[in-house]
């Protein structure tokens, strides 16, 4: 203990108050009679400037510290003449908690590209960068537990470890205790899981959904936020294969009151960054992306264009556009798509709903066309999707017999299906893709720098 947060003396303390301030050394400057060292620890965007007289000083102390190094500063807090803040400390005592030895510490001079953080995860959230994403990235977490809390909805745990296969996409991480150079085989050759933990094929959870679903018909509105993975093996700037995703699930909801809980919430979302992450946003938009706050307060602001994927296909195929992918009825749309019909055709966030049943998940509620599922994806600009979700089957045998259909094991489903035969009722949700959200809030243009420990192929070190 015993120091006053950096972000508190900047903003609030009086000048004049003795105060001690700790945290990690950006710069140090200055000629032989006086040092500036600009501080920072975490609490806020900026550094505070502290002045030392050199001479009242041991030279030793003073050259230990150097960029990187982690300080106590003791001394008086008093009003700046040309430091950019309103105040500085007059530093009247100094202990080196930890130094940074300059020729090995990778964090020297500034202006390090995202390629070579991302090599140095590990140390890069000591930078302005990294520093305003966290602080970002952790004020969405919050702001969706209360937006959610304030509405009434409760917050369910889902298991990371199961043996259902939400999606039916089967990108899945295996998890398994079986000794991998010495696979137990039956009779018939296949895999004997009787040794295994859970004496049975386990995976880690590609979606919270189906046992958020369970909650929903219990406790009518829950949401889910954690981890979840998929072993995808898409190497974009907007997949992860560990990622977080918050999972509404609303008894008695439809389609339409499911896409007006999605709009809400987001504008709802964005709004709370652009009330109280201002330094942060401030500092992103100066340093990459001049265009965020406007591009933040423009969805905030205008509603979502709501449409159907067989008109979104039409505008597609009309608009003379040269895709990578043809266009088609039929089409899983790829973000290029997404992307023209948000950027180009309608300069708004869409809601696209009604996609055909072959390229969606089993449990969406069918439509009477026997074609069309009631589906949704709210595409944003830069992004493409950032959410997905759907009205859910509620009819016992309709989802059977799609379960059937797409050969999925009656014996891994059993339980959800369940829940269709005692006590069904229409109900909606959706996932919103954490990292996807955090892209667009903080205008980074790759998905592994708004996460502290990016996981992507061939990278799980730290
Ligand atoms: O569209 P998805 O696959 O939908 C589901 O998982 C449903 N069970 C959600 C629901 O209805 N409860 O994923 C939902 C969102 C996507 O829209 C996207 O934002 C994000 O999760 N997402 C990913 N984010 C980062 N990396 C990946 N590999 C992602 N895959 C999906
Ligand atoms: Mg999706």
């Amino acid at each position: 203990g015993g120091r006053t947060k950096i972000a508190e003396l900047l903003q609030s303390t009086p000048a004049g108050s003795e105060v001690t301030a700790k945290g990690w050394v950006r710069t140090k400057r200055g000629n032989k009679n006086v040092a500036f060292i600009a501080l920072n620890d975490g609490s806020i965007i900026h550094n505070i400037q502290i002045v030392v007289d050199v001479n009242k000083f041991d030279d030793e102390l003073l050259k230990r510290i150097t960029t990187g190094a982690c300080i106590r500063v003791t001394g008086t807090l008093v009003e700046s003449q040309g430091s950019g803040q309103r105040v500085e400390i007059q530093a009247g005592d100094i202990e080196v908690y930890g130094s940074a030895d300059p020729d090995t510490y990778p964090l020297q001079k500034k202006g390090h590209s995202m390629e070579f953080l991302r090599e140095i995860a590990y140390l890069r959230p000591r930078t302005n960068t990294f520093g305003a994403v966290l602080r970002i990235r952790h004020a969405m977490a919050y702001a969706i537990h209360k937006y959610f809390n304030d509405r009434g909805f409760y917050y369910l745990h889902t298991p990371l470890i199961t043996g259902s296969d939400a999606e039916g996409a089967g990108a899945m991480f295996q998890v398994t205790t079986l000794d991998l150079n010495n696979v137990p085989k039956d009779s018939e050759g296949h895999v004997d899981y009787s040794e295994d933990f859970f004496g049975k094929p386990c995976n880690l959870t590609v979606s919270g959904q189906l046992e958020g679903e369970l909650g929903a018909l219990a406790l009518s509105q829950i949401y889910t936020f954690g981890p979840t993975f998929r072993a995808e093996n898409s190497n974009t700037p907007r997949h992860l294969a560990e990622f977080w995703m918050i999972e509404p699930e609303v008894a008695f909801y439809e389609l339409e009151d499911n896409m007006e809980l999605a709009e809400d919430f987001l504008k709802y979302l964005i709004r709370y960054a652009l009330d109280n992450c201002k330094d942060d946003l401030e500092f992103l938009t100066k340093m990459f992306d001049a265009e965020l706050i406007d591009r933040l307060k423009f969805v905030v602001e205008n509603d979502f264009v709501r449409l159907d994927y067989t008109e979104g296909i039409k505008i597609l195929m009309e608009s003379g556009a040269k895709f990578e992918y043809p266009v088609s009825w039929g089409l899983d749309l790829q973000s290029e798509h997404e992307r023209y019909l948000v950027e180009k055709h309608f300069k708004k966030p869409v809601i696209l709903i009604n996609y055909p049943k072959e390229i969606k998940a089993f449990y969406m509620k069918q439509n009477a066309d026997g074609k069309t599922v009631r589906a949704m994806d709210v595409l944003f600009p830069k992004i493409g999707e950032i959410i997905g979700g759907s009205q859910r089957e509620e009819d016992y045998n309709k989802l059977r017999t799609r379960v059937a259909e797409l050969g999925i094991p009656e014996k891994d489903i059993w339980w959800y299906l369940d829940t269709r035969r005692w006590g069904s009722a229409p109900h909606s949700g959706f996932g919103l893709g954490f990292e996807r959200l955090l892209l667009f809030v903080t205008g980074m243009g790759n998905i592994r720098d708004v996460i502290p420990f990016p996981r992507t192929p061939k990278n799980a070190d730290f």
